[in-house]
């Protein structure tokens, strides 16, 4: 089996766990690290054999890559995607894949030039239960679809990029983002937003902690939004669910599994399906990135939404998705 060649670009919380699910795989060798942090970098390339680096072209120079992550803060989107682009190297980059529309254009017709494969940190388009729901829906239009992300990841340090607007974007473009992009995957494109935003709990950040966001599908169909972010941080449950009404049925779809009506009773489901690190190791073995569900263009549709959301939030009028940019 070929041995394929990974560098980070950022190692902190997000490419720790990638890390550790690289290193599971057969065939998969982590041989650079690199964050600003010196001791990030360090600690990372400590635990997997590797060199750190605390500037990405240093990194980038060597002659052994066969892929990149990068796991960066929103506002830190931009050059490091240009300079891999232009090693032509694949690249996994998390979502949301930047802070504004100007970036992902640039970072997009790069990408496009280059012809490289590319994967975005969308793993819950993998999920069995996922794509469960994809073959029950198949071709038949969504009359209405719910989703909601209540979390408590409001609270913590105010001081954190998380929590500051013009580095984070706020939840509905750091977090929420998972749940507007199943909201694409499973019920298709989002034409027009209308959001009521409020900050009625955490005074210490700037961003809205509470969001409700109404949707209109390309295909007529209707959606809503709720996100929170002063929710209780113990409980989960409630982060990344959507009910799914089609015909007279409804499918209820969580991370964890799927339920739906099946001849009067209700069946809960669960599937498995194949991680997002095998998935893009596999793409970059073979140079076919036919298994990869969220390409970096398709993943820049998933952010029009959450900065079209934004705005209506913050304007308080209906916002056309394709007047984001
Ligand atoms: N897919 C998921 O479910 C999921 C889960 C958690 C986080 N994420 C995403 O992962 C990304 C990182 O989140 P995190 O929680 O790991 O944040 P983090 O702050 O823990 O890590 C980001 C790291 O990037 C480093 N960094 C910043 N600029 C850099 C640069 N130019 N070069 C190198 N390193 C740089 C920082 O020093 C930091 O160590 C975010 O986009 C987040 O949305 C995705």
């Amino acid at each position: 089996m070929q041995e394929v060649r990974i560098g980070f670009i950022g190692c902190g919380g997000n490419a720790n766990g990638h890390m550790r699910r690289l290193s599971d795989l057969e065939g998969v060798r982590i041989v650079g690290t690199c964050d600003v942090q010196e001791e990030r970098a360090q600690n990372a390339a400590k635990s997997y054999n590797a060199q750190p680096y605390t500037n990405h072209n240093l990194m980038l120079e060597r002659d052994d890559l066969d892929g990149i992550y990068l796991s960066l803060p929103v506002f830190a989107h931009g050059a490091p995607e240009l300079d891999v682009i232009e090693r032509r190297l694949p690249f996994l980059v998390e979502k949301p894949v930047a802070i504004n529309m100007e970036i992902a254009r640039q970072i997009e017709e790069a990408v496009a030039a280059a012809g490289i494969i590319t994967c975005v940190g969308y793993q819950l388009r993998y999920l069995g239960s996922t794509q469960l729901a994809r073959q029950v829906l198949g071709e038949k239009a969504v009359n209405m679809v719910v989703g909601k992300y209540w979390s408590g990841s409001g609270r913590g340090d105010p001081n954190a990029w998380l929590r500051q607007m013009s580095k984070s974007g706020g939840q509905l473009l750091e977090q929420a983002t998972h749940t507007i992009d199943m909201m694409r995957y499973l019920v298709g494109e989002v034409e027009e937003v209308y959001a009521l935003s409020a900050n009625r709990v955490l005074k210490a950040i700037d961003c809205p902690d509470n969001n409700c966001a109404t949707m209109k599908f390309a295909d007529g169909a209707i959606g809503s939004l709720t996100t929170s972010w002063s929710y209780d941080p113990g409980d989960w449950s409630n982060a990344n669910v959507l009910d799914i009404l089609y015909e007279d049925q409804l499918i209820h779809w969580t991370v964890g599994g799927l339920d739906m009506r099946e001849h009067g009773e209700v069946v809960a489901k669960t599937a498995s399906g194949p991680g997002i690190d095998e998935v893009f190791v596999d793409a970059i073995r073979k140079g076919d990135a036919s298994k990869i569900l969220s390409p970096y263009s398709d993943a820049v549709k998933s952010l029009a939404i959450s900065l079209a959301a934004i705005q209506s939030g913050e304007t308080g009028a209906p916002v056309s998705v394709s007047s984001i940019g």
